[in-house]
């Protein structure tokens, strides 16, 4: 998978994008992180990227120009453009919030564009031509769209086949299933008078399973009930939870 980052702090994204996880599937070749700095795309003599708003106002307005010929020299033509293959997404606090579903979706794609916004915004002629959606990370506001691109990145990486050392891993854990996950031990079994619990020193595996899956559902009930609703509740999981 490819991902190209359009921003004007391509600095911010080195040292994150190099590290663990994500370093390692650049490495491996799974996926490839470029940044690219709008200001080297501006006509402008004074390499500005950024204007007065129309009808007055605080602060600047990020110009279109700049992003469309950045964006034109990334995805080829407008008309082109297939978006089940390749997608440019807006992160802004004005999109829909980012889940483990949309790090799914996100993860199927071929390349992903990601445009950080600064300042005010950006020229909205930016949104109505190239962006496909708009991604939030979250209902605050931050000072621009790239750590939410980061976020985003991250999300998505680890879920690139061949990412994580152990296959299984992105699959069992919180979200996945709906589920947050349960709660895990290592050495030793009795620490400072607590205990590990019985069940997972007990080698069954099919009693490690129960137990995992009673606490998965306790703690979703106890901290996030709201992500029960809806939910499928298959009948091994009522039977489970009758005993
Ligand atoms: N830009 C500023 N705040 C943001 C947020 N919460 N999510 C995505 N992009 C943003």
């Amino acid at each position: 998978m490819k991902i190209d980052v359009l921003t004007i702090f391509p600095e911010m994204f080195t040292g994150p994008m190099d590290a663990s996880i994500i370093g390692r599937a650049r490495e491996k070749g799974i996926l490839s992180v470029n940044t690219h700095d709008v200001r080297a795309y501006t006509t402008n003599k004074h390499r500005r990227v950024d204007d007065t708003p129309f009808g007055g106002g605080a602060g600047m307005v990020m110009n279109a120009q700049p992003f469309f010929d950045a964006l034109a020299a990334l995805c080829g033509p407008q008309e082109q453009r297939d978006p089940l293959r390749s997608r440019v997404a807006l992160l802004t606090p004005q999109g829909a919030v980012f889940n483990q579903a949309k790090a799914r979706e996100l993860s199927g794609l071929q390349q992903l564009v990601l445009i950080c916004g600064r300042y005010e915004g950006i020229d909205d002629r930016v949104r109505q031509a190239w962006v496909d959606e708009e991604i939030s990370i979250g209902d605050y506001v931050l000072t621009g769209g790239e750590l939410p691109a980061m976020v985003v990145i991250d999300a998505v990486a680890r879920l690139l086949p061949g990412t994580l050392g152990d296959e299984t891993s992105a699959e069992e854990e919180s979200f996945s299933d709906g589920l947050l996950e349960y709660p895990q031990y290592t050495k030793p079994a009795l620490f400072r008078g607590m205990e590990a619990p019985p069940e997972l020193l007990s080698g069954h595996h099919e009693a490690i399973r129960r137990w995992r899956r009673k606490e998965a559902f306790k703690r979703t009930y106890q901290k996030r009930p709201e992500l029960l609703i809806g939910r499928p509740f298959p009948f091994d999981d009522r039977v489970l939870l009758a005993e």
